[in-house]
This record gives C-alpha cells, sequence and structure tokens, in this order.
C-alpha cells in the first residue's frame, strides 16, 4: 500500500516535472530575432511568387533568390528551442487533458462495470439494452426478438417488461419453453410481491404454464428449478424436490435451490421420522434424496426390504453398520427407501 502510494506520488511528479519544465525554462531571447523574421518573411514571400508563377522566364532567378535566403536563414546560429518545446508541452497538456476526457468517457464505465459481478455487469448491459430489444421487437413482432427482450427485462428484474415480452412470443408461438416457464413463475409469484393476493386459477394456469414447459425441455436446468418452486408452493414437497435435485443433477454449479431444499427437508423430517433418520445419518454419502452420491443411489436399488435391513445394521464394503437404530427408526427409514424404490430416480 505505502510503495503504490510512494509509486503514484513519484508518477505524479515526474509527470509535473516533464510538463512544467520546459516551460519554467524560459530561454534567453533571440539576438538574431529580427534578421530571422526578416529572411523567414522573404523566404516565404519567394516561396508563395514561385508557387503563383506564370512567367516561367522569372523562375530561374526566383529560385537562385530563394537559395540565398535559405543559406542565409541556415547561417544563423540556431534559434532557441523555447518556442518549440513550450508548443510541445502545451501539446502534451492537451493531449492529457483530452486522454482524461476520453478516458472519462471510454474507460470508466468499462471500469466500473468491471468492478461489479459478471452478473451484475451483465445486469447494467440488460437494462441498457431494453429500449432497443423492446423497439425491434414491437416493430418487427417476430419471437425471436420478443424472446431476446423478454430474457433480458427478466435477466434485469424488469418484470412487467418481461410479462408482456414473453406473453407477446407465446402468442406467436406457444411452445416455447423458456418464455412458458418464466411467465408462468411471474404470475405465480408477481400478485405477492405486490402485495396481492393470487387468484385460485391463475395460479392453476401458471402453473401449467411451469409444467408445460419442464415436459417441453426436461433437461433445461431452468425447467426444472421452476417447476420445484412451482410444486413447493402448491405443497407437493415430494415432487418439488425431486425437481430441485433434478435441477441440481443438470447444473451442478447451480445454486438457486439451495435454500429451498433446505426448507423442504427440514419441513419433512419435521413429518416423517424416516425422513429424519436419513438426513442424520445416511444423506451425507447416498445424497440428500437418496439419489446417490459416495455411496451408490438408493433409488435404482432392487434390494428387498429384508437385504436393505441387513446392509443398514452390519454394514457391507465402505458402508458404515448403523446398529444403534430403534426399531421404530429403522422402520420409518425402511419405509422412505421402499417409497423411493418405487418412485425410481
Ligand atoms: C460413509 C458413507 C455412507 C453412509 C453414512 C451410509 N452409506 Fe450406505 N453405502 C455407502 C457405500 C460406499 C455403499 C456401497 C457399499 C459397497 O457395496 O461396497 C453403500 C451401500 C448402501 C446400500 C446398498 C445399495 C445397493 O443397492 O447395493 C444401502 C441400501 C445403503 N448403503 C443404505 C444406507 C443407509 C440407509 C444409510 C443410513 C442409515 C447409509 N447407507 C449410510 C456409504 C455410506
Amino acid at each position: 500500500m505505502i510503495l503504490s502510494l510512494t509509486l503514484l506520488a513519484l508518477i505524479v511528479l515526474v509527470s509535473l516535472w516533464l510538463v512544467l519544465e520546459p516551460l519554467r525554462a524560459l530561454a534567453p531571447t533571440d539576438p538574431d530575432a529580427a534578421e530571422r523574421d526578416r529572411l523567414t518573411a522573404e523566404r516565404d514571400r519567394l516561396y508563395a511568387e514561385l508557387a503563383a508563377l506564370e512567367d516561367e522566364k522569372r523562375r530561374p532567378d526566383l529560385e537562385r533568390r530563394a537559395a540565398l535566403i535559405l543559406r542565409a536563414l541556415d547561417a544563423l546560429p540556431p534559434a532557441p528551442r523555447r518556442g518549440r518545446t513550450r508548443t510541445l508541452a502545451l501539446a502534451g497538456i492537451a493531449a492529457a487533458g483530452l486522454l482524461t476526457v476520453a478516458g472519462a468517457l471510454t474507460f470508466v464505465p468499462r471500469w466500473q462495470l468491471a468492478s461489479l459481478n459478471p452478473g451484475e455487469a451483465q445486469n447494467v448491459r440488460n437494462v441498457l439494452a431494453l429500449p432497443d430489444l423492446r423497439r425491434r421487437a414491437e416493430t418487427s413482432r417476430d419471437k425471436t426478438a420478443y424472446l431476446a427482450w423478454g430474457k433480458a427485462a427478466f435477466d434485469s428484474g424488469q418484470y412487467d417488461q418481461a410479462v408482456t415480452a414473453y406473453g407477446n412470443a407465446l402468442k406467436l408461438d406457444p411452445r416455447q419453453p423458456e418464455a412458458l416457464r418464466r411467465l408462468g413463475i411471474l404470475l405465480l409469484t408477481r400478485p405477492e410481491q405486490t402485495g396481492q393476493t393470487p387468484k385460485p386459477e391463475d395460479a392453476a394456469q401458471a402453473f401449467l404454464l411451469i409444467r408445460t414447459a419442464a415436459q417441453l425441455a426436461p433437461n433445461d436446468p431452468e425447467s426444472q428449478l421452476l417447476l420445484g418452486f412451482a410444486l413447493a408452493r402448491f405443497g407437493q414437497d415430494t415432487d418439488a424436490l425431486t425437481a430441485l435435485e433434478r435441477y441440481r443433477t443438470l447444473d451442478p454449479s447451480g445454486r438457486d435451490a439451495d435454500e429451498l431444499i433446505t426448507a423442504i427437508r427440514a419441513r419433512q423430517n419435521e413429518t416423517d421420522p424416516g425422513l429424519r433418520v436419513y438426513a442424520a445419518s445416511c444423506a451425507s454419502c447416498h445424497g440428500p434424496t437418496g439419489g446417490g452420491g459416495l455411496g451408490p443411489s438408493l433409488r435404482v436399488s432392487t434390494l428387498t426390504r429384508a437385504a436393505l435391513r441387513d446392509i443398514i445394521l452390519h454394514g457391507q464394503g465402505a458402508m458404515p453398520a448403523f446398529p444403534n437404530l430403534k426399531p421404530a427408526e429403522l422402520k420409518a427409514l425402511l419405509d422412505v427407501l421402499e417409497r423411493w424404490q418405487k418412485a425410481g430416480q
């Protein structure tokens, strides 16, 4: 920190010196100034005359006189460089000023964008692009244009615009998973965010949109994520968990379902003692809903209830034994495992 501050101070000082030094060093006045000016004026006059010459016979004479003047100019001691350095210094200051202004106009917003995280930066870009995307959609009335507008609006949290855009996209083609599920989730959650209670028939309609999207594009992580959200809202916790787990399988880096998964599990564990035991003893290895992890998937297991019980009580290979489960706990746990075997993955 101190080092960089010192460095900065040094750079500022050196720059100041570079700019001010030539200005400060006012050279002594030029003793040949008058003669130099006279010769320069004469030279320029001869050049002008030569340039506009009509009578070619006069050219040799003019050229000879110009040559003499040039030689006389060369013979004068060199002029002090004050004028030039001063121009240079002024040019330097002007350039620095320009750079600062240009920098403020071009680099700074980028730099500001760079200091946002990628998601926020994308948001800013999305918001900036919205009016343009909207105009394009409304003039072309094209489904991809509506979709692009909807996406930018949705991703930047401009939900009213997103509803309009996706709604129009669906009017043109109702089989668009992204538009379906996003419109669905907005219809489902918007009224609450604005302090209204959603009408049951609207909610049912919204749910239908989300489910249709999941059927059209089941391997799209967002399909499963939004389906999970919708199912959880309608109290279908088990199905919701399945969808959310699926979302995490499809998008292993996706963290959007974590909170809801935890909440649903806590809810389930309260009501189902088997799930409580599973969460406490098994989930760490076999996955939160038995889908597998370090240990194999228990959902695809074809073991009988007796075989399951045997493995749990005695262990097997890397799987530890759980001899201390109470009979009621073991029974409830086996019920859960059998339910999962029936449900499959
Ligand atoms: C420390 C990790 C770990 C824990 C905790 C654990 N398991 Fe396992 N489990 C395994 C591993 C590894 C296997 C595979 C063992 C083998 O066959 O080598 C396995 C296998 C199984 C199998 C046999 C699956 C099949 O189809 O072959 C069942 C059933 C099972 N575990 C149930 C449970 C239950 C129920 C619990 C909680 C009471 C539990 N496990 C806790 C790691 C674990």
